[in-house]
């Protein structure tokens, strides 16, 4: 089926991914591609509009990216934002001044009033708040157009020539910190556009598994399956895609929780992909044994996963693709260009050194992991392994406080399991970010039935964070966590006290070590 189409021109602004994602969320499909794509192969897309981003750049600047002026007479809808505003003013025979002490240069939350008689700000409130970052200003429009929109700086907030259906926005629609910014891109997709919204995540699959089929061709691929969501969901888009050509390995280091190896394995033993599991517990636990050092821990497992990997990988041979689930925030935070290389197995310590391969496959590189999950559901993962919370490389290692021994992660997969689960049953598991049990290293005294008791203090730990960098425990109902307590002491042996974390990040960090 033939979908609407938007394309994102991309002049290089540090929001253009944020863009494409607000448009998928109002059920548009979009591609960005670079200013520099010739206008011939814009037009033969078909398209329903077209999105300017910003750029970092003075549109009056020599070497500031300019895409081809032709665009303009397409007869496609245009929406140009910040650095993509100017250019269609600018493009169009208006003109943009620089900054200097009394110019209008705003930077982030500024109030702005709207023309709501606008098509792009029909059905919004008159005033609110947007997002504005810019040095430029818009200073002469072009023949034909207006102003839709100003602040107290800035009197072309926004500026439209409705015949030609082009609009302009000083600020950033796209950010959450502009108020009705979602409202704006949807009135420019539906009211202006004229688009429908007919695009899911079960057409991304599609796409998406038609495009990896082109790419691997014949060739075999390499996957890292940690079990986590990411690696876990473009393992099930590549087992769509080539089946039998892509084969997994899923280290399983003894240390993840109760059951997790299982259910992994579940959801990938019968997919048609190739699926190695290593059961390297032992392996693991006499690399770790006696050391509580927390970095040592650390580095002892990323160490023994890349050996472990490597030689599951030498029995396989030379692949042509090596599969990475990279998401598009691994892509942001690394820099953009080479920096899913450096990223890769970001989750194990390093990418083997020796695995012979010819290029690097990243089907997940431009999706939010919000998308990722929804993606997941469409192809029909697991919800369990669609849910799972993030989880640490080195497992439930950093959560034994002190030495590991088979016995403690034996009591903290357990102990752990009951609070997941009580969670779950409190409807909660959807609403803490991130939420597991550790068992501390400290012992104390006190009374089962009639007898003295001297075993281990539990912690449990619950966050509500939207990036990780920062946390704020969360406010779990007392009543679950006394459910909690009292299931984890009568069924969990050597357990005797059960005590709830509440410090944020910072100054204490999410997990334990
Ligand atoms: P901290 O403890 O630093 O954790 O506040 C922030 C987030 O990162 C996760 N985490 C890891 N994830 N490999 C990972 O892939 C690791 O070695 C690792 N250590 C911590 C942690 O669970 C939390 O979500």
């Amino acid at each position: 089926m033939q979908h609407e189409k938007v394309l994102i021109l991309d002049f290089g602004g540090q929001y253009n991914q944020l863009i494409a994602r607000r448009v998928r969320e109002h059920n548009v499909y979009c591609e960005v591609k670079s200013y520099k794509t010739p206008v011939e192969e814009i037009r033969a897309m078909d398209l329903k509009g077209i999105i300017f981003t910003g750029g970092p750049k003075s549109v009056y600047l020599e070497d500031s990216p300019k895409a081809d002026k032709e665009i303009f007479n397409l007869g496609v809808p245009i929406l140009g934002i910040c650095y993509g505003a100017q250019f269609l003013v600018y493009g169009l025979g208006g003109e943009i001044g620089a900054a200097d002490k009394d110019s209008a240069a705003e930077f982030g939350r500024t109030d702005c009033n709207f023309d709501t008689k606008s098509l792009l700000f029909k059905g919004l409130k008159k005033k609110s708040v947007v997002w504005m970052s810019h040095n430029d200003y818009i200073k002469k429009l072009p023949d034909g157009f207006r102003s839709s929109a100003h602040s107290e700086k800035c009197p072309f907030g926004a500026i439209e020539n409705p015949e030609r259906k082009f609009y302009g926005t000083q600020f950033h629609p796209e950010v959450n910190h502009t108020e009705q910014g979602f409202d704006m891109l949807g009135n420019f997709l539906f009211k202006v556009c004229g688009c429908k919204g007919d695009w899911t995540m079960e057409s991304y699959a599609e796409t998406a598994t038609r495009e990896l089929r082109e790419k691997i061709g014949g060739g075999k691929a390499l996957l890292a399956l940690s079990g986590g969501v990411d690696s876990s969901v473009a393992c099930k888009l590549l087992a769509n895609a080539i089946g039998g050509r892509l084969t997994c390995i899923f280290v399983d280091h003894g240390l993840m929780r109760k059951n997790e190896g299982d259910e992994v394995e579940a959801a990938f033993a019968d997919s048609g992909v190739n699926f190695v599991r290593v059961n390297a517990g032992e392996r693991f636990l006499k690399k770790l044994k006696g050391v509580s050092e927390p970095e040592k821990k650390r580095k002892i497992i990323g160490e023994e996963f890349i050996r472990v990997f490597e030689e599951e990988a030498k029995k396989i041979g030379k692949v042509d693709f090596l599969v990475q689930g990279t998401i598009y925030p691994d892509v942001i935070e690394s820099g953009l260009g080479d920096a899913a290389v450096i990223k890769s197995h970001h989750n194990v310590g390093g990418l083997p050194s020796y695995v012979d391969f010819k290029e690097i496959v990243e089907p997940l590189r431009l999706l939010f992991k919000d998308e990722v999950r929804a993606l997941g559901t469409a192809l029909g993962l697991d919800e369990k392994l669609v849910w799972r919370q993030p989880f640490p490389g080195p497992g439930l290692a950093i959560r034994i406080i002190g030495d590991i021994t088979e016995d403690k992660v034996k009591i903290l997969q357990d102990a752990d399991a009951i609070f997941r689960a009580e969670i779950a049953a409190a409807k909660l598991d959807r609403d803490i970010n991130q939420y597991f049990a550790v068992l501390t290293d400290m012992r104390s005294v006190g009374v089962m039935g009639d007898g003295r008791t001297y075993d281990y203090t539990l912690a449990l730990r619950g966050v509500s964070t939207t990036d990780f960098m920062t946390a704020d425990f969360s406010r779990i109902p007392y009543d679950v966590l006394e459910k909690v307590s009292n299931r984890i002491v009568n069924e969990v042996g050597n357990i005797n006290r059960v005590v709830y974390d509440i410090t944020s990040k910072p100054p204490a960090t999410i997990e334990w070590e």
